[in-house]
């Protein structure tokens, strides 16, 4: 009896936790920013893409660059190439002799070693004096032709370091549906409030001299967008995900699992990296909001997935030593509510949480294949 009241209690807290933070975080989403933002703001500049064999997106992503709507001498594009295998080098060439209105480049790396590493050669290649904002997007991620406008409005304010774009599955761009989203929801709510750990490698956009100063991207997490974020936002910058840039991802059906894994596996690793900033005192001056929603998104994204599993193990172990009829109506029962999607959306986020922990202490997977 005992374990099944652990069992039980272990299980609320895995739901009831981050149902209470959604509560909160989510009051702060109709707040106004307390930022100056400015809609005609337009710096300079730098569009990084990093490619490996991206032969079938890229020039559909140069397409998407050119049709911005930014002053074509504020932007700069660069594409960086490490050593791709199908012909992606000769197809961005192509594209920008014919579109030398725009002020392209290619950069070259002779050989692979992951997405980080080329994009800090790239960031070597850059007057830091001369472009404002750097943007790192992925090859396959596509925006709406006002979300660069939108993104850097933002920067007007001096204590905005970070900004990073809202993911929508739907081609209609709008707001709503940003809003209808959990993650959305939360990752912009906590933006309100200070800023958010957990930025879009689709579309994010550093303050260039922020980016300097943290001395270019770290190479421990495998990502490009939370960690250099989070390092911003701990330095009392704002880090922030706004509604209004939206990209879009293509859906991929095979390789999305292992994609997901992996993506897991960063995140925790920005998380265990990240965290002697968190508890670093005098990092920055007093304690700021983002430090308590590192935190929480720390022990949502790394401590509260094992919950499900123990909270399930202790409650189904003790229920099959009271009554095995119980037992089997109760897993019944739990197979039906697994029809419902958000709950099996989550049910399935957790486990890949708990398992990229684990595979993490196998391979860290920097450099990855592609999906
Ligand atoms: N130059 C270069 N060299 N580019 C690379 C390499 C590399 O070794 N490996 C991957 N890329 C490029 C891809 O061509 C793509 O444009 C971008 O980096 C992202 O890689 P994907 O293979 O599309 O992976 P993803 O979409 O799952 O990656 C996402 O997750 C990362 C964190 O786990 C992205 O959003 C990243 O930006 C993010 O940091
Ligand atoms: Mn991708």
């Amino acid at each position: 009896m005992l374990l099944l009241i652990i069992g039980i209690t272990v299980a609320a807290l895995h739901f009831g936790v981050p149902l209470v933070y959604f509560l909160i975080v989510r009051k702060y989403l109709s707040l106004p920013w307390d930022l100056r933002i400015k809609e005609d703001y337009d710096p300079h500049v730098t569009v990084i893409i990093p490619t490996y064999n991206e032969s079938k997106y890229i020039i559909e992503k140069l397409e998407n660059l050119a049709k911005q709507k930014y002053p074509k001498d504020k932007l700069k594009i660069i594409v960086v190439d490490s050593a791709s295998t199908d012909g992606t080098q000769d197809l961005v060439k192509e594209w920008i002799i014919k579109n030398n209105y725009l002020d392209a480049t290619l950069l070259i790396e002779s050989e692979r070693r992951g997405m980080i590493h080329a994009l800090n050669y790239a960031l070597e290649n850059i007057d830091f004096n001369k472009t404002d904002v750097i943007v790192f997007t992925d090859a396959d991620s596509f925006w709406g032709e006002n979300t660069l406008k939108e993104t850097v409005k933002y920067f007007h304010d001096p204590r905005v370091g970070a900004v990073t774009a809202s993911i929508t599955t739907t081609y209609n761009e709008s707001i709503e549906v940003t809003y209808r989203d959990y993650y959305n929801i939360i990752r912009i709510g906590e933006s309100k409030m200070h800023s958010t750990p957990i930025h879009n490698g689709a579309l994010v956009a550093f303050r260039s001299k922020l980016l300097e100063r943290i001395g270019r991207l770290p190479n421990y997490t495998g990502n490009n967008d939370s960690t250099p974020a989070s390092l911003i936002a701990f330095m009392g910058y704002r880090a922030i995900q706004i509604p209004e840039a939206l990209v879009r991802e293509p859906v991929k059906t095979r390789g999305e699992f292992f994609r997901k894994i992996r993506r897991a596996q960063h995140l925790i690793l920005h998380f265990l990296y990240t965290k002697k900033y968190a508890l670093a005192k005098g990092f920055y001056k007093g304690r700021s909001r983002f430090d308590t929603i590192w935190r929480i998104e720390f022990y949502l994204n790394v401590v509260n997935p094992w919950l499900l599993l123990l909270g399930s193990i202790l409650f189904f172990y003790a229920l099959s030593s009271i009554s095995i009829i119980l037992l089997t109506i109760i897993l019944l029962l739990t197979v039906i509510a697994l029809g419902n999607r958000t709950l099996r959306t989550w049910v399935t986020y957790q486990i890949i949480l708990s398992y990229a922990q684990l595979r993490n202490l196998k391979t860290k997977e920097l450099v990855w294949r592609k999906a």
